[in-house]
């Protein structure tokens, strides 16, 4: 499947999941849509893409694209908007939010940097407070994550924001459960999908959270700036994105689907990735691909711990397409070791983040179908061999 990339062939690339990366496909899909609007961009831009007034008789393009894009999330097109990326929608939901003087919102020590800032950032200008709930590190049960959930919010929690794959640790959570106790509390949920659509299979609908955001340039193979998000109902009324333009108080495909003039090919393009992922699986489709990458992942988080002599313990059902594996104890603990492994790897042609942040550095492997059992054990040659000098 290599050939389906543009990746450089010498460079074994193990970071599916940070930025993503497109298929050749997919982007002259992306191209002949970019063609088609310059062929008569006026009507394209201001009439066919989106409905912000309800005065369409066609359904707009944008509709058509959140249309399959919802099937294959399992929600209602109504309810699911397009947005660039995830720090775009968690905006959007936290800064329209009607939070009181006093609330608290809670995050994750988990959770993704640009997330928690918004957070944090309005968290201060509400007046509120921020909460981290420390989660545990990977090898904990998922009882142990929900427990830990439950342990951690506040009496004047209003909001959580929890990663449904965490960030760095690659964990599944339960999510459903997650959002069940929480509401139990009073609390409401921002689900952070990033890494879900493409990666595992989802539902979202059946999970019970408030908000989900997610990534479909990173593992359903859209253009970059693809992303969802998924409101409950009832809070719709008051959200809005962090930019106002034209569908004001229209609901929020009109709010959301024109924010001023900008490129929407990578939004328009999700339909045909998402058929892309159906085709390259063959007979069994999408769920084809989920089961590759889960094998080759859940194959490299043994065999690298075997390797390297750590300990790989997380449970496989907490494991979609990528897997965080403890490196050898002597290539150090701290940030700059780990950017040193990061680079040393780099010049070894190897792509794969290192994280530091506990007792040990840990790196995360994503599997793609355009790698392979060589690729892993490529990187476990090499750090192995690192960790010998
Ligand atoms: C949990 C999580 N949230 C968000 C992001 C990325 O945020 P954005 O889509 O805004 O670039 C990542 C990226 O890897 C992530 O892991």
């Amino acid at each position: 499947m290599r050939s389906e990339w543009l990746l450089e062939p010498d460079v074994t690339y193990l970071n599916h999941g940070t930025v993503g990366v497109t298929p050749r496909r997919v982007l002259a899909h992306q191209r002949a849509i970019t063609d088609e609007i310059e062929r008569q961009p006026a009507r394209f831009m201001l009439r066919e893409l989106a409905d912000t007034h309800g005065t369409a008789t066609t359904l707009p393009r944008l509709r058509v694209a959140a249309a399959a894009v919802a099937d294959f999330v399992g929600v209602a097109a109504e309810d699911l908007v397009f947005v660039g990326n995830i720090t775009t929608g968690a905006n959007a939901v936290l800064r329209s939010f009607p939070f009181n003087a006093g609330d608290e919102i809670a995050v994750t020590n988990l959770g993704y940097g640009g997330v928690t800032n918004t957070a944090a950032y309005v968290a201060r200008t509400i007046g509120g407070t921020l909460r981290t709930i420390e989660l545990p590190q990977p090898g904990a049960s998922a009882d142990q994550f929900i427990h830990a959930i439950a342990a951690g919010l506040g009496a004047h929690t209003r909001l959580l924001i929890v990663d449904h794959i965490t960030a760095a640790t690659a964990m599944v959570l339960p999510l459903a459960q997650i959002a069940a106790l929480c509401h139990n509390r009073g609390v409401l949920v921002f689900a952070d999908g990033a890494h879900v659509p493409g990666n595992i299979p989802v539902d979202i609908d059946s999970l019970g959270v408030d908000w989900y955001a997610a990534n479909l340039h990173k593992w359903a193979w859209a253009p970059r700036s693809c992303g969802l998000l998924w409101s409950a109902k009832q809070h719709q009324g008051y959200l809005h994105p962090t930019v106002i333009s034209w569908g004001l108080d229209n609901g929020i495909a009109a709010e959301f689907d024109l924010l001023g003039t900008r490129d929407p090919t990578a939004s328009l393009t999700a339909p045909f990735s998402i058929e892309l992922l159906n085709e390259f699986g063959g007979d069994d489709g999408v769920t084809a691909i989920y089961r590759y990458n889960h094998e080759l992942a859940w194959w490299a988080g043994q065999h690298l711990a075997e390797c390297w002599g750590t300990r790989f313990a997380t449970p496989e059902a907490m494991i979609g397409s990528m897997v965080n594996v403890r490196v050898p104890a002597r290539l150090g603990s701290t940030a700059d070791d780990a950017d040193r492994l990061r680079a040393e790897l780099g010049d070894a042609g190897i792509e794969v983040p290192v994280f530091a942040g506990t007792d040990q550095l840990t790196l995360r492997v994503c599997a793609q179908i355009y790698c392979d059992r060589a690729d892993i054990e490529h990187l476990g040659d090499a750090v192995a061999k690192l960790a010998a000098n």
